[in-house]
C-alpha cells in the first residue's frame, strides 16, 4: 500500500487486513506524522494539569514550559488546596479504593453526600455516580432504552451517548435544528413505546449551546423524555455553575441530566441526575454501574468539595468568562474563526488535519500547548485547534496566543488556505 495516511479516518472499515497489518498501517500514519515532527497524541506531561504544564517534547528539544489550553479544567478545581485537603483527608479516613461495586458493599457515605450535592446542584431528586461520563452516558441509556423506543438525538451529542444507543433505534437531527426535531416527534408520535431527546448543555467540539428552551418545549408538547448531557456546563454555566439547564430555567422540564467529574469539577467520574425512583431503577438495571467499581472515596470527597467551592467562591467562576470574554474578543479582532462558541471551549477552525497539527507544533516550540481536534471527534478536515480557556489563564497569556498563531499564519497562510493537500 502507497497511500499516505495522514488521519484516522483511513482505518474506520479496513476489511481488507488483519489486526496486526492494520495496526502496522496505523504505525505508518504514526510514523508519517513524526516525519512532520507533527504528532500530538504522545506528549506527556510532569506537572499538574492547568494553565501552566511541563510537556516533555517527544521529538527530543527536552521540556518545553507552556502555557496550556489542552484541558477541560476549567476553574484550575484539581489543585485547589481545599480540594487536595478533601481528598487526603478522604485517603485517610478511607484508603484509596473501594474495591466492589456500588450496590454490592461499595458505597460509602461520602458517596452518598457526593450525590446529594449533585442532585442539588441540578435542582433534582437524586444522582447516581459511574466511574466515568463516558460510562455515565452508556449507563443511563442501555437500561430504558431497547427495542420497542426511540432516541432523536442532536448530531453533534458526545460519542458516549451514541455508543449507549446500539440496542435502541435512533434518529439524529441537523445540529439545533428544533424545526426538524418537530417533524421527527410528529412523525414518532405512537409508533414507539418511550420517545427520547438527547442533547448536550455545552456541545463539546463547537463551543455553543443547545437550544434548550425550545428543545424542551417541542419535546414535552410530544410527550418526549429530555436527556441533557451538561458535561461541559457544570461549573460554567448557570448559577453557582449549576449547569447549562439552571442558566436556561428549565431544570423542571428535563428528565435527566448527566455529567462528569472531570471537567469543571477537575477529578474523574460521572454521573446522572433525576427523578428519584428512575435513579433508583438505574442504580440497580445499569451495567455500568452494577458491575464496576464506584469511584475512589478520595476522587468522591474531593468533588464533594468543589461543588462547595463553587458557590462560596464565586470569583473564580467570574474570572472564567472574563477569560473567556476577553479571548473571544481578541481572536475575532485578530482575524481568527471561531464558530458559534457561546462557553471557554473555543474551536479555532483550521480545516485540513495535517495543517492543524502542524500549527499546534508550532505553537509548541513558541511554549503553548494547545490540541488539535481531528476526526472522528470532529467531521473529516473540519480539524480546529480546540482552545479551552480557563480561570487561571491571564490576559497576557491569551494577548501571547493570539500573537504567537497570527505569527504562524503569517508565515503559513493557514487563515487563507490549507497547507498540505492530502
Ligand atoms: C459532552 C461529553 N460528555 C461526556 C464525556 C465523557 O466524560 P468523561 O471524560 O468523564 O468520561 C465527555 C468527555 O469528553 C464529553 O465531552
Amino acid at each position: 500500500m502507497d497511500k499516505k495516511y495522514l488521519n484516522a479516518r483511513d482505518f474506520i472499515g479496513m476489511t481488507d487486513k488483519n489486526i496486526y497489518e492494520t495496526a502496522d498501517e496505523f504505525q505508518r500514519m504514526l510514523d508519517e506524522m513524526d516525519g512532520h515532527n507533527a504528532n500530538p497524541f504522545d506528549i506527556v506531561c510532569t506537572t499538574p494539569m492547568g494553565a501552566k504544564m511541563n510537556v516533555i517534547d517527544p521529538y527530543g528539544k527536552g521540556v518545553f514550559r507552556t502555557t496550556s489550553y489542552v484541558t477541560s479544567n476549567y476553574l484550575g478545581m484539581n489543585t485547589h488546596p481545599k480540594v487536595k485537603e478533601a481528598a487526603i483527608e478522604a485517603i485517610e479516613k478511607y484508603g484509596a479504593g473501594t474495591s466492589t461495586t456500588p450496590v454490592i458493599g461499595g458505597f460509602l457515605d461520602i458517596h452518598g453526600i457526593l450525590e446529594e450535592k449533585i442532585a442539588k446542584m441540578h435542582g433534582q431528586e437524586s444522582a447516581l455516580t459511574f466511574s466515568s461520563g463516558y460510562s455515565a452516558n452508556i449507563g443511563v441509556l442501555t437500561p430504558l432504552l431497547n427495542q420497542e423506543d426511540i432516541a432523536i438525538v442532536d448530531m453533534y451529542v458526545h460519542a458516549s451517548m451514541y455508543d449507549g444507543l446500539h440496542v435502541t433505534n435512533k434518529k439524529i437531527f441537523g445540529h439545533n435544528d428544533v424545526e426538524y426535531l418537530e417533524k421527527l416527534l410528529i412523525q414518532y408520535q405512537g409508533k414507539y413505546r418511550n420517545i427520547f431527546v438527547i442533547v448536550d448543555g455545552v456541545y463539546s467540539q463547537e463551543g455553543d449551546l443547545a437550544n434548550l428552551v425550545e428543545i424542551c418545549d417541542v419535546s414535552k408538547k410530544y410527550g418526549a423524555y429530555m436527556v441533557v448531557d451538561d458535561a461541559h456546563g457544570v461549573g460554567v454555566m448557570g448559577k453557582n455553575g449549576s449547569g447549562t439547564c439552571n442558566h436556561f430555567g428549565i431544570e423542571e422540564k428535563v428528565d435527566l441530566i448527566t455529567g462528569t467529574l472531570s471537567k469543571g469539577i477537575g477529578t474523574i467520574g460521572g454521573y446522572i441526575a433525576g427523578n428519584k425512583r428512575l435513579v433508583n431503577y438505574i442504580r440497580h438495571f445499569s451495567r455500568p454501574s452494577i458491575f464496576s467499581a464506584s469511584i475512589p472515596p478520595s476522587v468522591a470527597a474531593a468533588a464533594a468539595k468543589v461543588i462547595d467551592i463553587f458557590s462560596d467562591e464565586p470569583e473564580i467562576i467570574q474570572k472564567l468568562w472574563e477569560n473567556t470574554n476577553y479571548a473571544h474578543k481578541k481572536l475575532l479582532e485578530a482575524g481568527f474563526e471561531i464558530g458559534k462558541t457561546k462557553s471557554p471551549i473555543t474551536p479555532i477552525k483550521i480545516g485540513k488535519e495535517i495543517t492543524a497539527k502542524l500549527i499546534a507544533r508550532a505553537l509548541l516550540e513558541k511554549g503553548i500547548y494547545i490540541m488539535p481536534a481531528t476526526y472522528p471527534a470532529v467531521k473529516l478536515n473540519d480539524a480546529r485547534l480546540r482552545m479551552n480557556i480557563s480561570a487561571q489563564h491571564t490576559k497576557e497569556d491569551i494577548d501571547y496566543f493570539c500573537k504567537a498563531l497570527s505569527d504562524i499564519d503569517n508565515k503559513l497562510n493557514f487563515t487563507k488556505k490549507s497547507i498540505l493537500k492530502r
